[in-house]
């Protein structure tokens, strides 16, 4: 199959206003929530990425009727007949566990295959698994296959996650939701796709307290309703597109934009030179006309640390930074992939195992270069900007799962990008 590509001629400063997508971390958790709820749930906000359309897909094959008219998107699960995702759905998108859990809570049992691995490493499930259990889920291994069911129902449990793992923790709110009893979840994760998943469950009729902290405690309901919700901006591609104004010297308001989930990224591009406000609720202006230097030392940390989606764009920006960056890598085993690609432009990163070296160069120059995952596709796009001459970026598929038309984003703010 001819993947597109994306064809840039670097060299022109951004300038302009960009209104931020929602985001695709609470999309999918959301849309997995509404296989819960016995009316009708709308989600206004959803972005338009490949991602969402793979989740309208399962919940298709769930029997749950979709429908979205331009970001507005609507779920009834009254009629849900099938509990079983079809296993090429479970391989297309990594992030498709999220549904374990809520389709256990409606229908007390489903088959999922062995996860492998992605571009990012092996994605072990162990802490989901471990989780159910504790809930009373049994897990029968076969060949390639778990078999999940609740004999004697889900029932609420006291978990301690061994890592505040996103997913884990969505997938353990799903279960608990209309599991029988209390359960309390410990060392959760604190991402803000976490409150928003509780709080459109909580608008439904759930008892959830305590979601953006270390312990969630989650009262079960014996059923949901619908509900209405407008889904949180992206805060990753927010910092994405902070990436693109800095590194050619541009200057951008995004709007739309969710300010708080930001404050890992902002003191980072004033640290680099660049002139960061905020004003209204949802409004972040970047200016970057000022020399830049190199951040120093970027550590990823679970939220609210600097969070490891926005390491590749970042990485991108300090690729011609004068000066050295230092990028630690603590959430995944392998997302330095990017990287390599970066240095076919030009830039200089030397990657061992957790460390990746970047020694700002003067300039990066245009080549043909293919994405890895997701957001290292949106890292050589960033770099392509600033690049002198033609980058053509190759294997956009990974870009389009969470970036909603980047090129005509872009070209709105003054970049050449064209989608062949
Ligand atoms: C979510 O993935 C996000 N995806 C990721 O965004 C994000 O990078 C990640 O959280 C961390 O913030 C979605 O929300 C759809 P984890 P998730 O469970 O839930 C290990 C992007 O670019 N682990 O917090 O899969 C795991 O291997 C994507 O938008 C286990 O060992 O992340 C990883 O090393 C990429 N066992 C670490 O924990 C488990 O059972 C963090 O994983 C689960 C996870």
């Amino acid at each position: 199959m001819n993947h597109q590509k994306l064809i840039i001629e670097g060299g022109r400063r951004l300038q302009g206003e960009i209104a931020v997508q929602g985001a695709k971390n609470s999309l999918l958790p959301l849309l997995a929530a509404t296989v819960l709820c016995d009316g009708v749930a709308t989600l206004h906000n959803c972005p338009r990425i490949t991602d969402a359309d793979a989740a309208f897909r399962i919940l298709d094959c769930l029997g749950c009727k979709c429908c979205r008219e331009c970001s507005v998107v609507t779920v009834d699960a009254a009629k849900m007949a099938n509990n079983q995702v079809p296993e090429a759905l479970m391989q297309e998108m990594r992030s498709s566990i999220v549904f374990l859990g809520a389709i256990l809570g409606r229908c007390g049992s489903c088959r999922w295959s062995t996860p492998g691995g992605c571009e990012l490493g092996p994605r072990p499930i162990d802490y989901h698994v471990e989780s159910l259990k504790q809930m009373g889920v049994e897990v029968v291994q076969e060949a390639g296959y778990m078999n999940f069911t609740a004999p004697k129902g889900i029932r609420g449990a006291k978990i301690a996650l061994p890592f505040p793992s996103v997913g884990a923790t969505e997938n353990v709110m799903l279960a608990a939701t209309t599991a029988e009893g209390v359960t309390e979840i410990h060392n959760a994760a604190r991402e803000p796709e976490i409150t928003d998943l509780a709080e459109f469950l909580n608008k439904c009729g759930a008892r959830i307290a305590g979601a953006g902290g270390s312990t969630v405690v989650v009262e079960g309901v014996p059923k949901l309703s619908g509900a209405e919700h407008t889904v949180i901006s992206d805060r990753i591609v927010t910092a994405t597109y902070m990436c693109c104004a800095a590194i050619t010297r541009g200057e951008l308001l995004l709007s739309r934009t969710k300010q708080d989930d930001l404050s890992p990224i902002l003191p980072l591009f004033r640290k680099m030179g660049c002139s960061v406000y905020t004003y209204d609720k949802d409004k972040i202006y970047i200016n970057a006309r000022k020399a830049l230097r190199a951040p120093g030392k970027i550590v990823t940390h679970v939220h609210p640390g600097f969070p490891t989606d926005a390491q590749a764009p970042l990485m991108a920006l300090t690729t011609v930074l004068p000066g050295t960056t230092i990028f630690e890598e603590n959430i995944f085993e392998s997302r330095y992939k990017h990287a390599a690609e970066l240095g076919r432009l030009g830039a200089k990163i030397n990657v061992r195992e957790r460390i990746a070296v970047v020694e700002g160069v003067p300039r990066l120059s245009g080549a043909k270069v293919s994405s890895t995952d997701l957001r290292g596709g949106a890292a050589l796009v960033t770099a392509g900007l600033a690049c002198e001459g033609i980058t053509t970026v190759g294997e956009i598929q990974h870009i389009d799962r969470g970036y909603e038309a980047i090129e005509d984003a872009l070209r709105s703010v003054g970049a050449k990008i064209i989608r062949k």
